[in-house]
């Protein structure tokens, strides 16, 4: 099944190049298992892995996920603790393989408030993966699109006051090279899994022609073959970026 899906997408062409993941309902998974909220999030990590690798399967080249907003900082402070450590573990227990898998990963965010050992990770992870290709991961942490967009209205006042910028060429190019996304196309599709109807200020200016894909999976139990049902979903869309159809 899982198979006959990947060979479906590729004979479809038109793979989309970047898939951006509201990754969600790690609480509700748990709590219908009476389990703690953190359980959730340990079997998330699992489905991480799983959509990297279905990632590299299908052709995507690039895949954006939302770990941790800004807004997840107010959470109680056990559960703070608790998906930082899973950062650092996620780090330390994926970081060969995903050199090995040629995965390029990146932290976007503020990482101004990250602790010292979150910090440590996530430099240990862009360094020993600052080579490779194949697919790029983008793990969003700290991150909060309307700070995203208001620290690059101040990196833009701060160019114009000190001289290096014109007004008149204030232009769209001007914004999107000073977000943290600076490097990447905005995403093909948007994955929002449990549910939700929502944006939760995810990638605010980046997805403004982004195919939206909402799914009741919940994240714990979000697989490849549901990456897979996804894209199948977005190749059946027609993108008119506005235009009329052909
Ligand atoms: C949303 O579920 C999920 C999060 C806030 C954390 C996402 C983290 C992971 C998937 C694991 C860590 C991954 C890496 C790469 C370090 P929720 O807690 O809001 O669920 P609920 O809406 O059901 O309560």
């Amino acid at each position: 099944m899982v198979d006959d899906r990947l060979a479906q997408l590729k004979s479809n062409g038109d793979v989309p190049r970047h898939v951006a993941i509201i990754m969600d309902g790690n609480g509700r998974w748990a709590r219908s298992r009476f389990l703690p909220r953190t359980m959730g999030h340990h079997k998330g990590m699992k489905s991480v892995r799983e959509v990297v690798e279905g990632a590299i399967e299908a052709g995507v080249e690039m895949l954006t996920l939302f770990a941790f907003s800004r807004e997840n900082w107010s959470r109680p402070s056990s559960e703070v603790a608790a998906l930082m450590d899973l950062l650092a573990d996620y780090v330390a227990k994926e970081t060969s393989r995903l050199r090995k898998n040629g995965v390029r990963t990146r932290v976007l965010g503020d990482r101004s408030s990250l602790s010292g050992a979150a910090l440590e990770a996530v430099e240990t992870v862009e360094q020993a993966t600052k080579d490779e290709s194949r697919l790029q991961l983008g793990l969003c942490i700290s991150y909060s699109g309307r700070e995203e967009l208001t620290r690059a209205a101040r990196m833009i006042a701060a160019d114009v006051e000190a001289g290096r910028l014109d007004i008149e060429n204030i232009d769209e190019q001007a914004v999107s090279s000073r977000l943290y996304t600076a490097a990447l196309p905005d995403p093909d599709l948007l994955i929002r899994t449990s549910g939700e109807q929502r944006i939760s200020n995810f990638l605010l200016w980046q997805i403004a022609y982004t195919e939206l894909y909402v799914t009741s999976v919940l994240w714990p139990d979000f697989t490849r073959e549901d990456l897979f049902e996804a894209i199948l979903d977005y190749q059946r869309r027609e993108r008119r970026f506005g235009r009329v159809s052909a």
